[in-house]
């Protein structure tokens, strides 16, 4: 099967890096764990320093811009996880979800390889009405993401006893994801910023021209200022995105079920 960020992921590295502050919360998350599978691992972007990390990614080309002091990336699906049961404390997947085939079956594999706790950061799809990007210029995100991204409710039914933790964006988010410039309305201007958004690359390419070119003879007019008094200095923001973390206890959850 090729692997989507083949083609999509070029680029991903210089635009998107860890920030600090959503890092501590899923280093938080990840509490006791000493070894931890990072999955659909990317660039290599929140994987903790202070822990024994293992990665897996389909995309060659995404393992390609791991840093090479990164942890070692095996190339692999979420979906059919090369390890035996229980190997790590735990596996975490940082929004990459939503790229995968079979959701589901991708989850238990997390659960499987886990002997303590699964955490993901992913986005829950009943905020997308909080997001001006998707209100007022680009609706199909809405249609892309919604279907596309597990409800909490989802993920409750394979990771019983899951804990859903709210992360606002920091209005000087460090890592470029779609929500991460809601106060610096100017960067979606930017094509460098748009090529680390997956949305950005998989939506028509007149579509997002539209939507671009709408927000900024709104930003030349004043009429998103008009709109969005105060957002700029907002010091944070709920979009929805959410860390998720499941304690794994075999008499809750049989990991071989
Ligand atoms: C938005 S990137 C996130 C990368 C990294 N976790 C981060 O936070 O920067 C999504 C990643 O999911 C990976 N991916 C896509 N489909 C996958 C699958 N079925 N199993 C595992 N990873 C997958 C992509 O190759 C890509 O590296």
């Amino acid at each position: 099967m090729e692997a989507v960020y083949d083609e999509i992921g070029t680029d991903y590295a210089a635009a998107r890096h860890a920030d600090p502050r959503i890092a501590r919360a899923i280093r938080e998350a990840l509490g006791d764990a000493t070894s931890v599978l990072n999955v659909g691992a990317g660039s290599g972007s929140y994987e903790p320093e202070d822990l024994d990390v293992t990665a897996v990614d389909p995309s060659e080309e995404m393992i390609r811009q791991r840093p090479r002091a990164a942890a070692p990336c095996i190339k692999g699906w979420a979906e059919d996880l090369p390890f035996e049961d229980g190997s790590f404390d735990a596996a975490l997947a940082v929004l990459t979800v939503h790229h995968w085939s079979d959701r589901a079956r991708g989850l238990r594999e997390m659960r499987r390889v886990a002997r303590k706790r699964v955490v993901l950061f992913t986005w829950d799809p009943a905020s997308v009405d909080t997001f001006w990007m998707v209100v007022e210029y680009l609706p199909e995100v809405a249609a892309l993401d919604v279907p596309r991204f597990p409800t909490m409710a989802d993920l409750a039914a394979i990771l019983p006893g899951v804990r859903v933790k709210r992360v606002p964006v920091p209005r000087d988010c460090e890592d470029g994801f779609f929500g991460a410039f809601w106060a610096r309305p100017e960067a979606y201007l930017d094509p460098r910023v748009r090529r680390g958004i997956s949305v950005f690359r998989q939506l028509p390419a007149a579509v997002i021209e539209r939507a671009i070119e709408r927000l900024d003879a709104d930003l030349r007019s004043g009429a998103w200022d008009e709109r969005h008094p105060g957002l700029r200095d907002a010091a944070e923001l709920d979009l929805g995105y959410r860390i998720v973390d499941a304690e794994l206890r075999d008499e809750v959850i049989g990991r071989h079920a």
